[in-house]
């Protein structure tokens, strides 16, 4: 058996907008009005909606999923189910997920390097068919991504695994629960153990396992779908193999990536921005974190609003849930360049999470980036030569420039960035964008900013 390949590059699936030609590219071109006011609805998370599409594939029935968000990663999910023999009907932000007839274990080439949901479908397909074969997962550059805690626990209850040049295969006759203690508290590698578990023989004990709101959301999806999920303290689930599970219907809680990243658009252009759609409990650390640097919220059952007269610098670092979550760091950078004073995020969870910030600077902001940790905790990465903290000087004015989007949420920083700035900033690589935002154009225009998607030229490296 090979060891684990190092992960593919990001390269964009056709749906997802990526470019077509060799002369130009989609762009959005981004003209800063003022203070960005107004209303905006999330829907259901990335990364909640691609797991539970794989979770319907362990049923004897259908599921439906409802508030799905109208993202090319759930094209992308969708194109691998149906691959494998799925039904799959998403109309109107609902997936009817139909498991009946899966007859193929193999997820085809051609997903390769597309996103992380792969991996993530080995246990399902063994369960099913006693087989499995993955291409290689893929999702932003952000770190190594290694898929040894997912392979390790596979292997624990009773997976046969071996890499290939072209992906992973893996057979089972029959999986066994078995006790389980991640390294480190894994969000893919928990929603892994939870979908092998549900259907192993016997009981499974998870230790150190993720708690963030997406992992807790599947866990009860499948405790819907009939299967037996305890959930104990310190990190502890106990799962209790069933033999069969059924269908589940489930509506998607609010994204808090994308709820955050509005708010700071508000915030960030000195205006107010009511988010509807994402529950406080999921936004506690953000907001605590905002009212900590001077933001004021009105909170209610349905929505959640943020507005400053002035906002002071902050010292943050990124940490699993309950913690401020890595994927709020760049719309919070961001929001630094605006804080007059000097402030400091500690990235704690993936060692390559700041390459939006050479653009940052193209724009005008004054920041540096270290290799020494700034903050308590130790980062996933230690000894690595990227940098894990940036220092901001905030206070100064940004200057609308071109800018090449290097994942999902650094593009989203440019966009923030863009909207605070002078003049006119033409954003490209917006196809990871795409695949993570719901409707985010729409969504701007609706607070006021000019925002359009062009085809522009194929920008020269940034050096
Ligand atoms: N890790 C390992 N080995 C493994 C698995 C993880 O070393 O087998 C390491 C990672 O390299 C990283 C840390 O553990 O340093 C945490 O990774 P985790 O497994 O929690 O992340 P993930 O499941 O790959 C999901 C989200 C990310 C989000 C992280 C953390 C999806 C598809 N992705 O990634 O979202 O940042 O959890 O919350 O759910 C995004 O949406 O832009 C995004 C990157």
């Amino acid at each position: 058996m090979s060891g684990d390949p190092s992960t593919k590059n990001d390269t964009a699936a056709p749906s997802t907008g990526a470019p077509t030609s060799e002369e130009t590219t989609p762009a959005w071109i981004v003209n800063p009005v003022g203070p960005l006011r107004g209303d905006v609805s999330v829907r259901g998370s990335k990364n909640g909606v691609t797991k539970h599409m794989v979770a319907a594939m362990l049923a004897d029935t259908p599921s439906r999923i409802s508030n799905c968000p109208d993202v090319g990663d759930v094209a992308i999910t969708a194109g691998m189910l149906e691959a494998l023999g799925c039904g799959v009907e998403v109309v109107d932000g609902v997936a009817n997920i139909d498991p009946r007839f899966i007859e193929s274990s193999r997820v085809p080439l051609r997903f390769s390097g597309l996103n992380r949901i792969p991996i993530l479908m080995v246990g399902p397909l063994l369960h099913r068919i006693g087989h499995a074969f993955v291409p290689l997962v893929g999702g932003d550059e952000i770190g190594a991504r290694p898929l040894d805690f997912h392979v390790d626990a596979l292997r624990k209850m009773g997976a046969e695994i071996e890499f290939t040049a072209e992906g992973l295969e893996a057979k089972a006759v029959k999986l066994q629960g078995a006790h389980i203690e991640l390294p480190y508290p894994s969000v893919g590698a928990t929603e892994t153990i939870l979908m092998t578990a549900v259907l192993a023989e016997g009981r499974t004990v998870l230790d150190n396992a993720a708690t963030e709101p997406e992992v807790i959301e599947l866990a009860l999806f499948l405790q819907r779908m009939g299967a037996r999920i305890e959930m104990r303290p310190n990190r502890r689930f106990i799962i209790d193999g069933v033999e069969s599970l059924s269908g589940a219907a489930h509506h998607l809680k609010g994204d808090r990536i994308e709820a955050f990243s509005y708010l700071v658009a508000g915030l960030i252009t000195g205006g107010e921005v009511r988010v509807h759609g994402c529950s406080q409990d999921r936004l506690v650390t953000a907001i605590s974190t905002l009212q900590g640097m001077g933001a004021r919220f009105e909170i209610t059952d349905s929505s959640i609003s943020a507005w400053a007269d002035k906002l002071t610098p902050a010292a943050v670092q990124t940490d699993t849930h309950p913690g401020f979550m890595t994927d709020w760091q760049s719309p919070m950078v961001a929001l630094f360049t605006q804080c007059e004073g000097i402030s400091v995020m500690y990235e704690t969870v993936f060692e390559n999470r700041f390459t939006y910030v050479p653009a940052l600077k193209q724009m005008g902001a004054q920041i540096e980036l270290y290799n020494t940790p700034l903050g308590s905790i130790e980062t996933r990465f230690v000894g690595s030569s990227t940098p894990c903290s940036v220092v901001v000087s905030g206070g100064n004015q940004l200057i609308g420039t071109q800018v090449d989007v290097p994942d999902i949420r650094g593009g989203f920083a440019y966009v923030l960035a863009a909207a605070a700035a002078e003049g006119q900033t033409t954003i490209t690589g917006t196809h990871h964008l795409d695949r993570g935002y719901n409707r985010p154009i729409e969504n701007f225009e609706q607070l006021g900013l000019d925002i359009k998607r062009v085809d522009v030229a194929v920008p020269a490296p940034l050096l």
